[in-house]
């Protein structure tokens, strides 16, 4: 009986699509030099096939075959911070195909930290284009159980590698370029990579490049998502209240009256459970869910990041 990662990399040589675990959140993963596997993960994402893949590989050594070269920054943050929940972005070589890159000069490129993903590209030896591991727009996974929810028959292959220990998707730093910035917060704070660079570097939210996650609605559950203060949390709840909506809290105190979970109280474990909590908002039924958001260090960016995207109004 082969072991699961053999039959993970016996599916991923012969074009399969694989759902693997890291330790930011589950991915698609398909043989990055493969374009008819590629494409078939956008096909089953139900994503735009112009929105650039990030190539997943098991070493800065294995990262070199993508790129025309690390600038010294992008270096040192590989040094400091691969494996883990990092993402660079850097200029591509002819390796990268269009079907990755949707087209544009540069690729994004990260080691995972997760033991059996790290397996799994060593057996495989090549790149792993592998989104995350949902519908597109929709909530990422952080169990087997969740893509298989969402994904069901359309992936030939769940690598169960248990929950997620991060829970949200990694930093991508643009290093194209001198001026390096953060496109998406996530896994590793700013503060770090902020320290490694010893220099502050900006969040460009707004880029030229199609980046999902920086489509305003994204990460969204089926409920809506409302923000709020802990000083409006009352008044906000009444006037829910007062339309009618099911609705559930989700504040580090309990509120006068109503639904609650409470929200953990630091950042790093407000990121591993947000999307599992989300998910199960929605399972419950509820209209909406009242969200206070953690304070902005650390973690607490990448997750308010998420829940504004969460909160914001969607396309019909
Ligand atoms: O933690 C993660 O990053 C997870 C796990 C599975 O590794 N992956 C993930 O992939 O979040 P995805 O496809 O959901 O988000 C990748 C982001 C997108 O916003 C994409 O547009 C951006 O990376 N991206 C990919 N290539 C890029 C490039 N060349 N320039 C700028 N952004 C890029
Ligand atoms: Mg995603």
């Amino acid at each position: 009986m082969p072991s699961p990662v053999e039959r993970a990399v016996a599916l991923l040589r012969e074009g399969g699509v694989v759902a693997i675990p890291t330790e930011t959140v589950y991915g698609l993963a398909a043989d990055a030099s493969n374009e008819l596997a590629v494409r078939r993960v956008f096909a089953i994402k139900g994503r735009p096939q112009s929105h650039p893949l990030i190539v997943h590989v098991a070493s800065r050594d294995a990262a070199q075959s993508w790129t025309t070269g690390f600038s010294s920054d992008a270096a040192r943050l590989a040094t400091a911070l691969w494996p883990g929940p990092l993402t660079l972005v850097v200029p591509r070589s002819a390796h990268a195909s269009d079907a990755v890159t949707g087209g544009q000069s540069t690729v994004a490129l990260r080691v995972p930290a997760h033991p059996l993903a790290h397996e799994l590209l060593e057996h495989f030896r090549g790149g792993l284009a592998a989104p995350s591991a949902n519908r597109f727009g929709g909530v990422s996974p952080t169990t087997a159980e969740h893509v298989r929810s969402d994904l069901g028959p359309d992936v030939d292959f769940v690598l169960d590698g248990g929950p997620c220990d991060v829970g949200i998707e990694s930093t991508i730093v643009d290093c194209s370029s001198e001026a390096v910035a953060i496109l998406r917060p996530g896994g590793v704070p700013r503060e770090r990579i902020e320290a490694v660079l010893a220099k502050s570097v900006p969040v460009r939210t707004t880029s030229n490049v199609r980046a999902p996650g920086m489509l305003e609605s994204h990460y969204a559950p089926r409920a809506g998502v409302t923000l709020c203060d802990e000083g409006d949390l009352e008044s906000r709840a009444q006037k829910l209240s007062g339309r009618g909506a099911r609705f559930i809290v989700v504040s580090p105190r309990r509120p006068v009256s109503g639904d609650w979970i409470e929200a953990p109280s630091n950042a790093d474990l407000f990121a591993r459970t947000l999307y599992a909590r989300l998910r199960e908002i929605d399972e419950r039924g509820y209209d909406v869910a009242l969200i206070v958001p953690p304070a902005e260090s650390g973690l607490g960016l990448a997750v308010r990041d998420r829940l504004r995207r969460a909160a914001a109004p969607r396309r019909k």
